[in-house]
């Protein structure tokens, strides 16, 4: 199926897809990667909290995903408050000889709620391949996780037009086999736009986006493909995410640096559609 189907396939049954599209509501998803000491890492959780308290009735799921060590003190502070906590890897195995890894298990009995796997740094600099991201997506969801599962090209695939394919490839290989619903999000991150400053098009995330739900329609159905959420990842910031977030197939945002400054996370947050 070729881009302008799968564009076509998507944006066929409009009042149902409206429907679908308001069911999910928007998660809002910040990816520490590996910065913050406890203290402010301590404080920046602490804003992100008051924040979320403050604004009340929210119209959308508040997560943040601080390095492993601080996951504690980050559940610690922002108890109470709705926002939730995660992870942002974790290992295949439930508990093992496996030194530096952390479990699925370990996560959700510290009370983390979501666990990202397959993000393209853990893809680079840790060889991870798609049947390891699956793996460890598995092992998330037996743990009674959310698990996040991150695909996305590089700029070269992007330019070799290979956009599609790749991430059709990423998303069925790494895909859990129990993915519900409930249980799995996808993330979409091109690869070029992560921390570049460079965000994809709203067409550009859309047509994958639309992609992406199409597949999950054949491989699960319509009524877990409808339900399930698909985030945008890379260069997110309070400038583009309202236009990005009022797109019919994306549900979200994980995003990394403008989840480092409460304000600009809020803001993120705040240009969700009402
Ligand atoms: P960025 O990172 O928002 O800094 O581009 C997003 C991510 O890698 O999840």
């Amino acid at each position: 199926m070729g881009p302008a189907a799968v564009l076509t396939h998507s944006y066929g049954k409009k009042s149902g897809r409206e429907k679908d599209a308001m069911a999910r509501r928007k998660l809002i998803a910040g990816n520490w990667k590996m910065n913050g000491l406890r203290a402010d890492g301590t404080a920046l959780a602490a804003s992100v909290a008051a924040r979320l308290k403050a604004a009340g009735q929210a119209r959308y799921d508040m997560l943040v995903c601080p390095p492993f060590p601080l996951v504690p003190l980050v559940l610690e502070t922002v108890a109470g408050s709705g926002v939730s906590v995660g992870a942002q890897d974790c290992h295949m195995q439930v508990k093992g000889a496996h030194t530096g890894d952390t479990s699925a298990t370990l996560l959700k009995d510290l009370g983390c709620s979501h666990v990202i796997v397959g993000h393209s740094e853990r893809r680079t600099d840790h060889g991870e391949t798609d049947a390891i991201v699956k793996a460890k997506a598995e092992a998330a969801v037996a743990a009674g996780l959310v698990v996040i599962v991150c695909i996305g090209e590089t700029l070269d695939e992007r330019d070799a037009g290979k956009t599609l394919e790749i991430n059709r490839r990423q998303l069925l290989g790494s895909l859990p086999d129990a993915a519900t619903a409930s249980n799995t999000v996808i993330a979409y991150e091109p690869v070029w736009a992560i921390g570049t400053g460079r965000t994809a098009t709203p067409e550009q995330a859309q047509e994958v986006h639309a992609m992406i739900r199409a597949e999950l329609v054949a491989k699960l159905g319509q009524e877990t493909a409808d339900g399930m959420r698909v985030l945008y990842g890379g260069s997110m910031n309070p400038k583009n995410a309202k236009e990005l977030l009022a797109l019919p197939d994306i549900d979200g945002g994980l995003i990394g640096g403008a989840s480092l400054k409460a304000e600009d996370f809020f803001a993120v947050a705040e240009g969700s559609p009402s």
